[in-house]
């Protein structure tokens, strides 16, 4: 066993970190104690615990988001929304990340290094925007002539559609290849990620709304950014009256323990005479159970958590509101807003909570 694994350890190890003896030794203890459960300790994919879907097997190369030192460091950090595969962010420092990311490494195939072609764009340490055509996301789903693709570096992309603003769905692992750098308007774009989760199972409702959901309103993109953090402005409009200006900006979010998710925060400014808008409150959604007493980060100002039964087994959803005046009832939340007024919202969506801390 020790004689099988050492060299190929030495070969991939010399690519990623080259760590020593020493730090090897401390990898595989890393990887040990954090890891082996779910992905076996030869990283078979056969861990003791019982999933309800497999962890994968590192032997056979099944690395969906990349199996580079790095692309693998991000995915250990993050976690994977919607699985078992919780983030190990703030459970382990960035050098034992980095040390597992290079040991799994050793657990694989070897690397056949591919050329990075120019077309691929790969998002390092800070978010990147792309606007183009974005192919369906799956059977039955259209494609969006306006698209845009918002790349954060923690390996997820957030995808949009901005004809009416909606994100669609999050992606995880490489960012994106176009196959035309010069084209305007129409340009393709071939998300390379993997999808993750798919908002509304990718055919999503508008999120605001007036007259408590009954009258939908058009999300009017005005721009997009890309700075510390990448966002998008629209404005909210029912014909031909604009309501509100919007700027959201998506997030990741991983709860220690509970799983990775994203968040959404929403700068709202009032426009028009006053107005109420409204949206889908999860945590009122059938079977909530609150989630008050879970440490939720990216939740600022007055807010709620709940868990909800979902497709995936558990979801947990939470909002907050920041210097605004809101209500909820039957499973809407809704938030008055004043002319020249500014609401801070944050939504949070786990879509499938992978343990709870008792
Ligand atoms: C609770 C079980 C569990 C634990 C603990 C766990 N994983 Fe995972 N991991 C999974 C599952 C399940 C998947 C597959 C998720 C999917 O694709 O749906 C996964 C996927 C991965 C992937 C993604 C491979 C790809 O497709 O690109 C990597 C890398 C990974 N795990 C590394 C680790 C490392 C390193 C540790 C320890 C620091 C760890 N995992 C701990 C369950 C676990």
């Amino acid at each position: 066993m020790r004689a099988r694994l050492l060299g190929p350890i030495l070969a991939a190890t010399c690519l990623a970190l080259a760590p020593g003896a020493q730090d090897l030794e401390r990898a595989k203890k890393l990887f040990l104690a954090n890891c082996a459960s779910c992905h076996g300790e030869t990283g078979d994919g056969k861990g003791t615990t019982q999933l309800d879907r497999p962890a994968r097997s590192f032997q056979d190369g099944g690395f969906s988001f990349g199996n580079t030192p790095e692309a693998l460091f991000k995915t250990i950090s993050t976690g994977i929304p919607g699985s078992p595969m919780a983030g190990f962010d703030s459970s382990l420092s960035e050098e034992e990340r980095h040390l597992v990311a290079a040991y799994v490494v050793t657990l694989g195939p070897p690397i056949t290094e591919v050329k990075e072609e120019d077309m691929i764009l790969a998002v390092k340490d800070k978010p990147l925007v792309v606007r183009g055509l974005l192919p369906s996301l799956g059977e039955g789903l259209p494609e969006h002539p306006r698209g845009l693709l918002i790349g954060d570096p923690s390996g997820i992309t957030f995808e949009y559609r901005v004809d009416d603003v909606r994100l669609l769905a999050l992606r995880q692992g490489g960012f994106v290849k176009r196959s035309d750098w010069t084209g305007r308007g129409g340009t393709a774009l071939e998300p390379l990620g993997k999808v993750v989760h798919l908002v509304e199972g990718g055919k999503p409702q508008g999120t605001f709304t007036l007259g408590a959901g009954t009258i939908e309103l058009e999300a009017r993109l005005a721009g997009s950014n890309a700075g510390k953090k990448a966002s998008l402005s629209y404005h909210l409009v029912r014909g031909s009256r604009e309501l509100a200006h919007v700027e959201e900006s998506p997030f990741v979010v991983n709860v220690d323990g509970v799983g990775t998710g994203y968040g959404r925060s929403f700068e709202l400014t009032g426009v028009a005479a006053k107005c109420h808008l409204a949206l889908q409150d999860q945590t009122q959604a059938a079977g909530a159970r609150s989630a008050e007493d879970l440490d939720v980060p990216g939740l600022s100002g007055a807010s709620m958590t709940a868990l909800v039964p979902s497709g995936q087994g558990t979801a947990l959803h939470g909002f907050s509101v920041e210097h605004g005046r809101w209500s909820r009832k039957n499973g809407v939340l809704i938030l008055e807003l004043e002319p020249g007024e500014h609401v801070h919202l944050t939504l949070l969506t786990i879509p499938s909570v992978t343990s709870l801390p008792q």
